[in-house]
């Protein structure tokens, strides 16, 4: 299984490099890590199993974050309305966004940053995302609110973004023009 020391962390040039696509239908060795990312986000959120194992808690995680830098993704979030959103995909990209931005108001933070990045993070409010499911079958999702952030934030890990490059160095806190507060 994953461990939080398995998660490498900022300033490893994984993180900055452009993740390569994977190849269709997935290899037995992708399926299996994309299945491993899933594990630790659910033994991430597991009380027991992360005190046991000292993980650090994560609701999203993308392949270069360890260290493997192909467009794979991993999301487990319980939403504003307490509906679980479980996603393991391949390729996963942003086809389509709303011109409506959000933000979380208590901003993001990444298990590949050990520390806190105060800001807020510009996003768009809704976007579709279509990728190709752990059985090799084309998807399209619409998303909006805090799983449409969450989505976001591990799609720009495939493209060497870290959550922090979208904050506004001369006005961290300035709300986005128009934006929709999300809070978690
Ligand atoms: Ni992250």
């Amino acid at each position: 299984m994953l461990t939080t020391k398995d998660i490498i962390k900022e300033g490893h040039p994984t993180l900055r490099a452009v993740a390569r696509d994977v190849s269709l239908p997935p290899s037995q060795d992708d399926i299996a890590i994309l299945q491993k990312m899933m594990e630790y986000l659910q033994n991430s959120q597991n009380p027991e199993i992360s005190l046991q194992y000292n993980l650090r808690p994560g609701v999203g995680l993308a392949a270069p974050q360890i260290n493997v830098a192909k467009k794979i993704i991993a999301v487990h979030i319980t939403d504003e309305t307490g509906k679980l959103h479980s996603y393991t995909l391949f390729n996963p990209r942003i086809v389509s966004h709303s011109v409506e931005k959000s933000y979380l108001t208590t901003g993001e933070g990444c298990l590949s940053v050990e520390r806190d990045v105060p800001g807020l993070v510009p996003r768009y409010a809704r976007v579709t995302v279509k990728a190709t499911n752990l059985q090799g079958e084309e998807v399209k999702l619409r998303l909006k609110g805090l799983v449409a952030i969450v989505f976001q934030h591990e799609i720009d890990h495939l493209h060497g973004v870290m959550f922090y490059d979208h904050i506004n160095q001369q006005n961290p806190f300035q709300p986005p023009e128009g934006a929709l507060p999300i809070e978690r």
